[in-house]
């Protein structure tokens, strides 16, 4: 912007005056704003703006007609755990891989057409290693600031960019739906309470450790936050087992096997609605070994879904320490050694080198959460 037009502009209403934001405004810093474009014009109702949006509880940014990132507030930088970033940055990085060309195309249709009011509505979901998935309703909204009269500068318009994260509600409604189901498949079971909420625990314990292992990439935040969940539904197919086959002191027949081995296949179709595939894949392969000599299907090896595998060790495991009508409650000792002595053929070689390693959590966990 040259100086002549600055002078100009200065005579101007204080309402319609251009300022330079990065010499005249304390509220925020040289970094809070920045434009891809050179020219990039901020006037003062563009300030007030993000003055009032600055302390707002709702996560906020203002974005140029390209949808690049000029200006963020605390909520949004908090929404994200963000370090400090240079701006502008385009919205695709935040929503990435979300945000594909078929729907920043929408989102751009509508922000440039006057039937929608310049204006679009939509959600949002964004991924990222080290943090939980985030689910937000995007609303973008045009903010024009008026031509200035006299002066030939055209201002683009800015969009005001705002998010309800809807994240919390989403995990809070599948949360309820489940432990709905969990109730249920309770009452077809003679396990307790306490033993699925332990293989919550130890699930989540396992999977922690995988967490930054260049070998497990697909283990990230959401990965460990959704196998405490789901882990403990391994068994929600036993709904579709009768209660005489469950409950039958002593050994089962072929017959009953077979139906007994339906379970997994029964409640992978219950949770086969939820969007996240783990909960899924843990009902249908908990029962699948690293050899192949598992059920339903026989799958071997990394053919077996990560989360199954884990969810595999520590379901025996908690089987092994339990007191059941078939036996005694075996020592964390001895559950261990039945454990490792089937690494390779019942679990992944892999996982039970690293349940060896942190045994002593499975122990804990145990004993914090036992059966009274
Ligand atoms: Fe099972
Ligand atoms: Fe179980």
């Amino acid at each position: 912007m040259i100086d002549d037009d600055l002078e100009e502009l200065e005579e101007i209403s204080d309402y319609n005056s251009i300022v330079d934001l990065k010499t005249e405004n304390t509220l925020f810093s040289d970094s809070d704003f920045s434009s891809s474009d050179e020219n990039y014009i901020i006037t003062l109702p563009h300030l007030k703006l993000m003055t009032n949006l600055e302390y707002s509880q709702i996560p906020a940014v203002i974005l140029d007609p390209k949808l690049n990132i000029l200006w963020q507030n605390s909520s949004y930088k908090d929404l994200f755990l963000q370090e400090k970033r240079d701006l502008p940055i385009n919205l695709v990085f935040d929503f990435s891989p979300y945000l594909t060309p078929e729907k920043l195309g929408i989102i751009y249709k509508n922000i440039t057409d006057e039937k929608t009011g310049f204006s679009y509505k939509g959600r949002v979901e964004s991924k990222h290693r080290k943090r939980s998935r985030i689910i937000a309703n995007l609303i973008l909204t045009p903010y024009f600031t008026q031509k200035i009269p006299n002066i030939n500068i055209d201002i683009p318009p800015i969009y005001v960019g705002l998010f309800d994260n809807l994240t919390k509600e989403n995990r809070d409604f599948f949360e309820g739906t489940f432990s709905t189901l969990l109730e249920a498949s309770k009452l077809k079971d003679n396990d307790t309470g306490n033993h699925i909420k332990r293989i919550g625990e130890y699930s989540r314990v396992l999977a922690e450790q995988l967490f930054d292992k260049p070998a497990y990439y697909e283990v990230n935040t959401d990965f460990i936050e959704n196998i405490f969940i789901f882990a403990p539904m391994h068994d929600v197919g036993k709904i579709g087992t009768p209660d005489y086959i469950l409950t039958k002191p002593g050994y089962l027949t072929k017959e009953e096997w077979i139906i007994m081995k339906e379970h997994p296949k029964s409640g992978a179709l219950i949770l086969s609605a939820y969007q996240d595939p783990m909960a899924a894949h843990i009902a249908n392969f908990h029962h699948e070994k690293w050899n192949g000599n598992g059920y339903p299907y026989g799958f071997s090896g990394l053919l077996i879904p990560l989360a199954a595998r884990i969810v595999a060790i520590a379901d025996v495991y908690d089987a092994l320490r339990m007191k059941r009508s078939y036996k005694e409650p075996f020592t964390h000792k001895k559950a261990m050694e039945i454990i490792t002595k089937d690494s390779g053929s019942h679990f992944d070689p892999d996982l039970i080198e690293i349940f060896v390693k942190i045994n002593s959590e499975f122990d804990t966990i145990y004993k914090k959460l036992k059966d009274s």
